[in-house]
């Protein structure tokens, strides 16, 4: 037997028992004639004690020639410690063994296996397997488990089914590249992996299973970021004979249970907010709503007083940042390099001080009276010890540069504490939105979201003003998922198609299987996707999605560990009817 307990697993009520544990050598501290070994599995740590005199000679010998990974199995006596370490679960015992048996050996690992490792992102990529033996990645992973055992039980309770879909299918758009993978058996042609289900699960609908979810992988070909894997996991669902407010309630409940089960919260009713108003107050279609700091706009009270820079604005708009009069001239040059950054792109910041005395002090007194800045102290509802920053120029661009700001000083005022949980759902988002370098619309969520039924007559005459019933849930400034109702009538879908730029002939080589579907029948539908990866970092409090992934991808999409993607043999690639392009350096 290699074990009777794991290494998390002994307490005071087992004292005397004789015990059989396996694990991995954490450490082996050798004080002499003191020896303990931490032996540690998924479960957790366990101390073996020896002591010279009392432990068999063979067994000190045995123990002195373990190191850091080595995989061994201990018999022993459980015994009270002497002194306890009240930070373990099994740390008021320990076991005095009486048979150590190596069951493989290790080499010494390129970086510590600790809470914290010393090793870097890539190297410990690289070994994946070591840095998930961490308690971290170790924790992350359990939680991911958890969530998705109470999704399915949540969904199942709703009466929803788990389907699969196929991954080798044809493109889907959902605006990003596809990654494609190359037919054998019909010379060059290509499979396309999914984007995500949305055609088949709508398809599902035709075919009458009006509850669907999967928890599913879906591939993208885009540019990383923390947020961002090539290939990551939805909580896919769709569901039919629905409104929007059936859709929303049923994915807020989801939410609330998994916050309840998983985390022992109650996060309470959703905020609605829809996106022009979201735009407006935050300048971001996932606001943070942890803290205020919502947007005040100031060009009735701020132009035509000679200050050429907001004389010249589309927009002049600020956020107060309360108690935050004392900011030094340093604090501010630094804001202002914050938003000067190429990344954020504003040309110059403007402040005003309402000092805690009472007077007022601003980068623009030369422009504007103690009156006139104290009306827009007005308007911020700001008291005394309140700082005002102000952005302006172009209403999109200075809205999106005052966004950044007004989360810099969210982080800077700790106003993003990642133990508040502030979900939201954005509705009303636009249906299209306008490229200029290609001079077209694009569908904002995708093209077989429906627009709102009021808004529709505005197709023809001026298709960037039409809303669509679209909606992201949001939580902590985070898009967790977003979904629409569909357009479930083949004549609107072709118009659809027709106002994206397809000729007929192009939707109907594309999309001919789903317009044909749309011919038998399909019943009014809509749903949502929800990241899993994303939902799962939120909860464990993590930027970055990489850590609640298995085996996930770098920056530049390799996967450290395989080393992939690589070249393919020559022979191979003759049997896929494909030839080799030299990269362009
Ligand atoms: P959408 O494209 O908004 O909708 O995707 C849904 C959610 O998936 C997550 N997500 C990602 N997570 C990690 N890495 C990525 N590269 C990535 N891309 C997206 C986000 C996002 O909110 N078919 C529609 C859903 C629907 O309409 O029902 C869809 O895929 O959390």
């Amino acid at each position: 037997m290699f074990r009777t307990h794991t290494c998390g697993e002994l307490r005071l009520s087992d004292i005397n028992k004789t015990v059989t544990l396996s694990g991995w050598v954490q450490r082996v501290r050798d004080k002499g004639s003191l020896l303990w070994i931490d032996l540690r599995d998924r479960y957790g740590i366990t101390q073996i004690f020896l002591e010279e005199g009392m432990s068999a000679p063979e067994l000190l010998k045995a123990a002195r020639e373990l190191g850091r990974e080595f995989v061994i199995r201990i018999e022993g006596t459980v015994v009270e410690r002497e002194s306890k370490n009240p930070n373990l679960p099994t740390g008021e015992v320990e076991v005095r063994p009486s048979k150590i048996e190596l069951l493989n050996a290790s080499k010494t690992p390129p970086f510590t296996i600790e809470e914290k490792s010393d090793g870097g992102d890539e190297l410990r990529m690289k070994y994946r397997y070591l840095d998930l033996r961490r308690n971290p990645l170790k924790n992350n992973l359990i939680l991911r488990h958890k969530l998705a055992i109470e999704t399915r039980a949540y969904l199942d309770r709703q009466g929803f089914l788990e389907i699969e879909t196929p991954y080798l299918i044809k493109s889907t758009p959902e605006g990003a590249r596809d990654f494609v993978v190359p037919s054998r058996m019909n010379p060059n042609e290509f499979y396309a992996l999914p984007q995500s289900p949305q055609t088949f699960k709508q398809i599902l609908m035709v075919a009458g299973y009006d509850r669907y979810f999967q928890i599913v992988r879906c591939f993208r070909d885009e540019d990383l970021r923390a947020d961002r894997q090539p290939e990551f996991t939805q909580i896919d669902c769709e569901m039919a004979f629905v409104t929007q407010e059936e859709v929303l309630n049923t994915f807020e409940g989801m939410a609330r249970h998994l916050f309840r089960e998983v985390k022992g919260l109650e996060i309470g009713d959703f905020e609605r907010m829809d996106y022009a108003t979201a735009m407006k107050l935050y300048g971001s279609d996932k606001p943070d709503l942890r803290f205020g700091m919502a947007f005040e706009e100031l060009n009735d009270l701020a132009q035509g007083h000679g200050f050429k820079v907001f004389d010249d604005a589309e927009l002049i708009v600020g956020i107060k940042a309360e108690g935050c009069s004392e900011y030094t001239r340093k604090q501010l040059d630094a804001l202002t390099d914050f938003v000067k950054r190429p990344q954020v792109g504003a040309k110059g910041l403007v402040y005003v001080k309402l000092n805690a005395d009472g007077s007022i002090k601003s980068s623009v007194d030369k422009f504007y009276s103690t009156e006139i800045l104290q009306s827009w102290a007005e308007r911020f509802e700001a008291k005394p010890g309140d700082l005002l920053l102000i952005l302006s120029g172009d209403a999109n661009a200075t809205r999106k540069q005052l966004n950044e700001l007004r989360l810099e000083m969210g982080n800077q005022l700790g106003l993003r504490d990642s133990k508040v949980f502030k979900p939201l759902w954005v509705t009303d988002f636009p249906l299209l939105e306008w490229d200029e370098d290609t001079q077209r619309f694009y569908a904002m969520h995708h093209p077989f979201t429906s627009p709102k039924p009021e808004d529709i007559s505005l197709l023809d005459t001026n298709p960037g003003e039409v809303r669509a019933n679209a909606y992201d849930m949001v939580i902590n400034g985070v898009e967790i998922g977003g979904g629409s109702i569909r357009i479930h009538d083949r004549e609107l879908q072709r118009k659809m198609f027709t106002i994206l730029g397809f000729t007929d002939e192009e939707a109907q080589k594309q999309f001919g299987f789903l317009m044909n579907a749309f011919e038998y029948g399909a019943p009014p539908h809509g749903g949502i996707a929800l990241g899993f990866d994303r939902l799962t970092a939120m909860f464990a409090g993590l930027d970055s999605i990489r850590d609640v992934i298995a085996f996930p991808k770098n920056n530049s999409g390799r996967d450290m560990m395989i080393d992939s993607p690589s070249t393919i043999a020559d022979a191979q690639l003759e049997e896929l009817y494909l030839q080799l392009k030299k990269a362009e350096d």
